[in-house]
């Protein structure tokens, strides 16, 4: 059984002290949740104090983004030792936002994958295609390239145990959600090919979620769809109510 998971991508949102107050209504909020995973991705700056206000709820935590080398001369980036340090279990890599406006490949999320594993830090990657993918009819092609290369090189353990989040480009921050079905469709490629890379043992385990315009409206159909595992949050994760209704779906 793959144990669901609703993690928050705070993105660039909240100052320092709305972080902690946020965690903490949510850590009261989540606080009954027992089969779920709940994670929360605030910006680095108020990662260490939303550790500290979240410390002993139900809460895991994760960063938004990571760079690859473990420390050095590389100004303005944040290492995965320092995000072990700081008491991440999760990090996003290779966002659509990261590929979009700070020149992300599947290369370099592949560099970062690595890394994040040898930090022990859990991944979640990240992969959508655009609008102009699926009006073309080229959605697997571009998924099947972006897991192919941006997940390659792993052992089989280490492929069971990625977190993939799945997020069509048109379907972020826009209101508008892939349907029940083309989400479970395009996540059931996305084990079909992760079954090719690792074995269909391996790719039973990856827990795959979707992401684009989650509500509390929207959630109960996506998580009755077998494949999906979850859900990777914007917009509705910056407010506890609102996200705690989500993490609390009714199947
Ligand atoms: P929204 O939920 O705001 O559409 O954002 C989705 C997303 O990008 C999560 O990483």
């Amino acid at each position: 059984m793959r144990k669901p998971i609703m993690a928050g991508n705070w993105k660039m949102n909240k100052t320092v002290e709305e972080a902690i107050l946020l965690v903490s209504e949510l850590g009261m909020l989540a606080d009954e949740v027992t089969d779920t995973e709940v994670v929360v991705c605030p910006p680095f700056i108020a990662l260490d104090a939303v550790i500290e206000a979240g410390a002993g709820s139900k809460i895991s935590f994760g960063a938004q983004n990571m760079y690859w080398e473990e420390e050095g001369a590389f100004t303005g980036e944040v290492s995965p030792a320092m995000l072990q340090d700081m008491g991440c279990s999760y990090v996003i890599i290779g966002h659509s936002e990261r590929r979009e406006y700070f020149g992300e490949t599947d290369e370099s999320v592949s560099k970062k994958l690595r890394a994040a594993l040898r930090f022990d830090l859990i991944p979640i990657v990240c992969v959508g295609e655009k609008l102009e993918d699926r009006e073309k009819g080229t959605t697997e092609e571009v998924i099947r390239k972006q897991v192919e290369t941006g997940l390659s090189g792993l052992d089989k353990e280490q492929a069971a145990g990625l977190v993939v989040a799945y997020e069509p480009v048109w379907a972020i921050g826009t209101g508008k959600t892939a349907s029940d079905e083309d989400a479970q469709k395009v996540i059931q490629f996305i084990r079909q090919v992760l079954t090719g890379m690792y074995g269909k043992d391996a790719a039973d385990r990856v827990r795959i979620l979707y992401g684009g315009s989650v509500k509390p409206e929207n959630i109960s159909g996506l998580m009755q769809q077998p494949d999906i595992d979850g859900a990777l949050v914007g917009g509705a994760s910056l407010d506890a109510k609102v996200f705690a209704s989500i993490v609390n779906f009714q199947k």
